[in-house]
C-alpha cells in the first residue's frame, strides 16, 4: 500500500446540508483527505454518503461549514468551478457514457475541450487509459455494445483521462452483475496502488478493507466513526457501527 503524503487535499469543516424541503442531508461532517489517500464511506441508505462526495465538486450547494479542494474553497462565491472539476474525476453508479460516440472519442472529449489539447495527444492518452483499463480492443465500439463492467471502466478511463488529482467514486460496482464487480475493483486497486487519491462510496466491504487507509462509517448524515480498517471492521469501538456491520456482513 502506498503511503499518503501529508499534503491535505480534501478538507471539510463542520459542514452541513439541509435541502430546499427541508430534509437534513449532513450534519456538522468533517473528513480530511490526504494525496495518496483512499477514504472509503460506508453507511446504510440515506445516511448522506453521496452528498458527502457531490459537496466536493459543487454539485451539491452547502448549509454551513467550508471544503477546501486542493487549496481552493468550493462553495466561495468566486469559486472557479470549471477549474475545480478539471482535477475531481467522478464516477457514478450509473456510467453516463455518451451513447453516440465510440469509447475513444468519449475518452478524448474532454481533454481536446475542456483542456484544449490537440487530437494527437488525446488520442495517445485516450488508448493508453484504455490498455490500463484492459479495453485497447474495444477503442471503436459503442458504450451499448459494452457489458457493464466494460462500461464502468471506460468510465474510469474516461474520468482519468482528465489527468485528475482526486477520483470519486459513488458506488461504481452497485448496478453491475456480480462477475463483473472484480473486474472494476481491480482496476480500482491498481489506482490506489500507483497514489491515487480516492473517496470511494462502497458496499464492497472487501474492497475497503483491502485498500483503504481509512474506513469512514455514516449515519443520519454524520460521520458516525472513522479508522484504519483493520480495527474498522475487527473491533469497531461504536455500538452503531457494529450493528451496520452485523447487517452488512451477515
Ligand atoms: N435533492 C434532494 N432533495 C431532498 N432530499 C434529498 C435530495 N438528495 C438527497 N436527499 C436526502 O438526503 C439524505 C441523504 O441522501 P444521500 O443520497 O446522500 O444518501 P446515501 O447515503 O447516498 O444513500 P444510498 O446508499 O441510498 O445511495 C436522504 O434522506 C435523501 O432522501
Ligand atoms: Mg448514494
Amino acid at each position: 500500500m502506498t503511503e499518503p503524503k501529508d499534503e491535505v487535499l480534501i478538507d471539510v469543516r463542520g459542514v452541513g446540508k439541509t435541502f430546499a424541503n427541508g430534509v437534513v442531508g449532513l450534519k456538522n461532517v468533517s473528513l480530511r483527505v490526504k494525496r495518496g489517500e483512499v477514504v472509503c464511506i460506508i453507511g446504510p441508505s440515506g445516511s448522506g454518503k453521496s452528498t458527502l462526495l457531490r459537496t466536493l465538486n459543487a454539485l451539491e450547494t452547502i448549509t454551513t461549514g467550508e471544503i477546501e479542494v486542493l487549496g481552493h474553497s468550493v462553495h466561495a462565491s468566486r469559486a472557479d468551478l470549471n477549474r475545480l472539476r478539471t482535477h475531481l474525476g467522478m464516477v457514478f453508479q450509473s456510467f453516463n457514457l455518451f451513447p453516440h460516440k465510440t469509447v475513444l472519442e468519449n475518452l478524448m472529449l474532454a481533454p481536446r475541450v475542456v483542456v484544449g489539447i490537440g487530437e494527437g495527444e488525446a488520442r495517445e492518452r485516450a488508448e493508453q487509459l484504455l490498455a490500463k483499463v484492459g479495453l485497447a480492443d474495444k477503442a471503436e465500439a459503442h458504450p451499448a455494445q459494452l457489458s457493464g463492467g466494460q462500461q464502468q471502466r471506460v468510465a474510469i478511463a474516461r474520468a482519468l483521462a482528465m489527468q485528475p488529482d482526486i477520483m470519486l467514486f459513488d458506488e461504481p460496482t452497485s448496478a453491475l452483475d456480480p462477475e463483473k464487480v472484480n473486474e472494476v475493483l481491480d482496476v480500482m486497486k491498481v489506482l490506489a496502488r500507483e497514489g491515487m487519491t480516492m473517496c470511494v462510496v462502497t458496499h464492497e466491504m472487501g474492497f475497503a478493507r483491502a485498500v483503504a487507509h481509512r474506513v469512514v462509517f455514516m449515519e443520519a448524515g454524520e460521520v458516525v466513526y472513522e479508522d484504519e480498517p483493520q480495527r474498522f471492521f475487527a473491533a469497531p469501538a461504536n455500538e452503531r457501527l457494529r450493528a451496520f456491520l452485523g447487517q452488512v456482513l451477515k
